[in-house]
Parts: C-alpha cells; structure tokens; sequence
C-alpha cells in the first residue's frame, strides 16, 4: 500500500482564497483586519517564518506591520510596545515570534497580549478556554493539522485512537486537546515514554511533533493509519524533512503529510483566519 498524500500547500492556499473573498467583504464594511508581526533578534529561521506570514497577509488583503528589535531588547521595552499593540484600533492580531532571546521572559510577554488578539491562541485565557471547550484562538500548528483531518472526511473522530508524540505548549498539548473535542482517544507520548511504538502501532491516527529526524518508523505505524508530520528538521544532508521516515511509513500508511508541503503552510493558513475572526469579533 502506498498512502496518499495529504498536501497542506495546496489545501492551505484554498484557504487563503477563501480568506482573501471574507476579508474582501470585511473591507466593504470600514474594517481592514491588521496582524502586528514582532520579531526580537536575527534568528534565520524566525526570519523565514516571518517573511512568509507577512507575505501571505498581503495576499490576502490583510494589512501587516513589522517590529523587529535587536537581540539585545529588555523585556521592559517589549512589553511596553505590545501595550501599544494591546491599544491601537487598527491591530486586530499580535504575533511576536518565538523564541525569544534569553534575557525575555516568553510567558510574561504571552500574558501581555490581549487575549482577543492572540492570534496565535498562546495566552493563557485562550489555552483555558481549549481546555473548557469554550470560544477562543486556537493554536494555529494544531488546528491546520485538525483542518488536514477534515479535508479526509476525518470530522467526528469518536471510536477512533490518536497518538501525539511531543508535549509542547504550542502544538503537542494543544494539539492533543483538539483531538480529544474532536471525540478521538488520545494518547500523548513524549521524552519520558518509554515504549512510544507501542501506544502509535494501535493508532489510527499519530500526530508526530517532536522535533527529530526519524523518530516515527514504519514499524511504529499501523497499516491504514493516519500520519501527520509537525517536525521541520534538516537532515544529515542539509535538506528539510520532518520527523516521520517519509519514504519507509508511506509505504504503510493509509494518508500522509509531507514536509514541505504538508503542516506548514496550513500554519500560515490558520494564522490568517485567526487573524479575520479577530477583525470580525467571531
Ligand atoms: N510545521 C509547523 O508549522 C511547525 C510549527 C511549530 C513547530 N514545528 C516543528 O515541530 C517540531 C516540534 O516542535 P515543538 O515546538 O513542539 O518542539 P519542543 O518544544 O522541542 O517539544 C518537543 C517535544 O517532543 C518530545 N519528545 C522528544 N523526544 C521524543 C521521543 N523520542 N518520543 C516522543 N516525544 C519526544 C519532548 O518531550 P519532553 O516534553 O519530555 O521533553 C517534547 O514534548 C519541531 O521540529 C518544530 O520545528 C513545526
């Protein structure tokens, strides 16, 4: 068996489009939906990331702005220019780009958001609401990867068994969470799980976001499963790949991300959407 892809470039931009008509209509209404991109520091990879929200906010119709400080930033400086951000009328989402430099404390610049323009769905009042099931931002890692499970039919996941491997606050927690609303059995795996190949052979689902190249082998994965690869890794090569062993687990699975192609851009996609429920008040 060889498993069909899931392609999150082409499912993302089918998104966007559909992004692009709604922001169009939120326009006619007085209203432009506005992210304020903050970056602290030079990291390439951040950079990357940066230019390419940017670059799809503009495609959409939806303003951007771009912060980017030195490494060197106090905290003190930062928080003060997301208080700005927390006032100004025309920013209807605050992204500051992870990580920060050491000297920044990450959770107190979360909880300086305002929680109705996290549209990253990290503030605290955002991951409580995930977990109460009450309306809130999503994180937008998990909920593009909850989007890949729709675009299969995977809607109501009741009677089905998902595995997470990582625990992160930004994707394995949350994703973990939105699969449990979804009504799926979740397991999530991690460092300290000693026999992770035993909770993902029974999976129909695994979800793999980790953060290391070939931590899920196709002798871990059951025939027909579901295989859906977070990790963005370089490997010995220099090339990007995720955490999954594409070639062999294809072989095995019955659907598949890839990377690139697969989880990214549906990041991205789900950035933009937070970012217009923002700017509508939905
Ligand atoms: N595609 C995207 O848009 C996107 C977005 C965000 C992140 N990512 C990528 O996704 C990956 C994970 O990101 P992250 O921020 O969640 O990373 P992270 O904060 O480093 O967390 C990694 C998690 O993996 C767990 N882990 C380590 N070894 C494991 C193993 N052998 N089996 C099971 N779990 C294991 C860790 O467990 P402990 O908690 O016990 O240490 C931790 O919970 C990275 O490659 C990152 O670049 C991609």
């Amino acid at each position: 068996m060889t498993a069909q892809l899931i392609d999150g470039k082409a499912l993302g931009l089918r998104i966007r489009a559909q992004i692009k008509v709604r922001t169009e209509a939120l326009k006619r209404t007085g209203i432009t939906p506005g992210l304020a991109v903050v970056l602290v520091g030079g990291d390439p990879a951040s950079q990357i990331y940066v230019r390419n929200k940017m670059k799809a906010c503009a495609e959409a119709g939806i303003h951007s702005t771009f912060a980017h400080y030195e490494s060197t930033l106090g905290e003190a400086e930062l928080l003060d220019h997301i208080r700005a951000l927390n006032e100004n009328p025309a920013v209807h989402g605050i992204l500051v780009q992870l990580p920060l430099p050491p000297q920044i404390h990450v959770g107190r610049v979360i909880e300086s958001i305002a929680p109705a323009k996290d549209v990253d769905g990290f503030h605290p009042v955002n991951v409580g609401a995930l977990v109460a099931g009450a309306p809130g931002f999503r994180p937008c890692t998990p909920l593009g990867c909850m989007k890949m499970l729709e675009s299969i039919g995977l809607t109501d996941l009741a009677g089905r068994k998902a595995v997470v491997m990582g625990r992160s606050n930004i994707v394995g927690k949350p994703m973990a969470l939105l699969l449990l609303a979804a009504n799926a059995t979740v397991t999530v795996c991690h460092s300290k799980t000693p026999d992770a190949a035993h909770f993902t052979r029974e999976a129909d689902i695994v979800v793999c976001a980790v953060g290391r190249p070939g931590t899920l082998t196709a002798d871990m994965v059951k025939p027909g499963a579901v295989v859906i690869d977070v990790g963005i890794n370089r490997n010995a090569a220099g090339k990007l790949c995720g955490d999954v062993d594409f070639e062999s687990v294809r072989q095995v699975a019955g659907h598949i991300t890839p990377v690139p192609g697969g989880v990214g851009p549906m990041t991205i996609a789900m950035l933009l959407s937070n970012t217009l429920d923002a700017a509508a008040h939905l």
